[in-house]
């Protein structure tokens, strides 16, 4: 349990990209009373960083500024022991994220990132898991685009339908934007990587224990027209159908048994199969050596989409549930999702932690709807990201 620290949050990864624009928002929006700092491996550029949200908020130029390198486990632990919460957006995580979670963990810290490599979230659940649970540390992995709007999404969806009831959600996502060097290096470094993740994820399936009385499972997959959005729906095999039924496990609200089916929807089937050779070709090129340097190449860490393309970009995520003789159709909509939301919802989930009367019912390795539910959403919506109901 977290007491007496020096700082409510510490961002960790501020002189990156995602990391800076998350700082930006804490410094126009997590109010005057936040006490709160930076860390980083390269006082410089922490220097320039500060001094740029000096310029937004003034308050924040004497910002404290804590030297932590991932390299160095003992810079590490004393970020983790001055905070209440530490953000992190320091990654490909399955590279750099490990040391954090492990300090977290141990310090009863709480912890958001913004990682959707589904071989980190399950190796740290098996590494620490315990250890944040007995020590009262929520770790948040998902606190991103991946997977905020699915799994708040689909708790939005499963609390306009019955209770006690078996249970269908499925989410469909559209987003127009662009992405990030330390994005594009996380992707391809998780596709290089599936042997290593079977092995993780089937360690986790065979320790974790799931409801004996509940059924949690997966709609059945495939390309379809959806006839309510007049559009094709392609399944998305990304971690966030994994978060979301991990939050149905944890809760009883998600129905006596539970499905869950995760798409991207595109207008024209001619799209699908872009779409679909698109992704093989990037996990093709990430399975060898050299394709793989080349993808890297691409785009630099550092490197992201401008604000003029940030302002232009947008994400709709639509949700069908059906349960107990109702249908609902959900959404929940928002700007840029990569960089703009999901600093937002990264900063905001922070906050949450820090400040909000959470009930103190799960620890450990969790998921965004478990650790902070009902008020995360309504922090989402005064922060500008809408969660509607369509049709009910
Ligand atoms: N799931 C989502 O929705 C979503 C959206 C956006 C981003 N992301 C993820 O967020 C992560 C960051 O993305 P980004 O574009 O912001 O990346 P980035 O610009 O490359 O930033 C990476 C940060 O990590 C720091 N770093 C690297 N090695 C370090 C070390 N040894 N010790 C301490 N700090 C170290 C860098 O510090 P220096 O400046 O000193 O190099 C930098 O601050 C990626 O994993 C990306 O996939 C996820």
């Amino acid at each position: 349990m977290t007491t007496k620290r020096k700082y409510d949050i510490v961002v960790f990864g501020a002189t990156g990209f995602t990391g800076g624009l998350t700082a930006e928002y804490l410094a126009q929006h997590g109010g005057s009373k936040l006490r709160w700092a930076l860390a980083g491996r390269n006082p410089d550029k922490l220097k320039l960083v500060r001094a740029r949200l000096a310029d937004l908020n003034p308050d924040c130029k004497d910002l404290d500024l804590l030297m932590a390198d991932v390299d160095n486990a003992e810079s590490i632990k004393n970020v983790a022991a001055a905070t209440k919460v530490v953000i992190t957006t320091v990654g490909p995580y399955i590279k750099y994220g490990e040391p954090l979670v492990a300090a977290c963990a141990a310090a009863g810290t709480d912890y958001v990132d913004l990682t959707g490599e589904p071989e980190f979230v399950d190796l740290m659940w098996l590494r620490y898991h315990d250890l944040a649970k007995a020590n009262g540390a929520r770790i948040v992995n998902c606190c991103g685009f991946d997977s905020i709007p699915h799994d708040l999404g689909a708790w939005f969806t499963v609390r306009q339908l019955p209770e006690d009831v078996p249970l269908k959600v499925e989410g469909f996502v559209r987003a127009g934007g662009t992405f990030s060097g330390g994005t594009l290096h996380s992707a391809v470094t998780a596709f290089s990587r599936v042997g290593e993740y079977a092995k993780v994820r089937k360690a986790r399936h065979s320790r974790e224990g799931w409801p004996v009385d509940r059924k949690i499972g997966s709609t059945r997959q495939r390309i379809r027209f959806v006839r309510e959005f007049s559009a094709w729906a392609v399944p998305m095999p990304t971690i966030d159908p994994q978060v979301v039924r991990r939050s149905a496990a944890a809760d009883e609200r998600y129905g006596s048994s539970f499905r869950y089916g995760h798409y991207v929807l595109v207008k024209q089937l001619s799209r699908v199969a872009m779409l679909v050779g698109g992704v093989a070709a990037l996990f093709a090129g990430a399975q060898v050596k050299l394709t793989r340097e080349r993808l890297l190449k691409l785009k630099d860490p550092g490197d992201g989409p401008s604000e003029e393309q940030r302002l232009k970009s947008w994400f709709r995520v639509r949700f069908i549930g059906e349960g107990g003789g109702k249908k609902v159709i959900t959404e929940v909509s928002g700007g840029d999702p990569g960089y703009g939301e999901t600093s937002k919802m990264l900063a905001e989930s922070a906050l949450c932690l820090a400040f909000d009367r959470l009930p103190r019912k799960y620890a450990g390795v969790i998921t965004p709807a478990q650790a902070m539910g009902e008020h995360l959403v309504e922090r989402l919506q005064a922060a500008g990201i809408q969660f509607k109901v369509l049709e009910s």
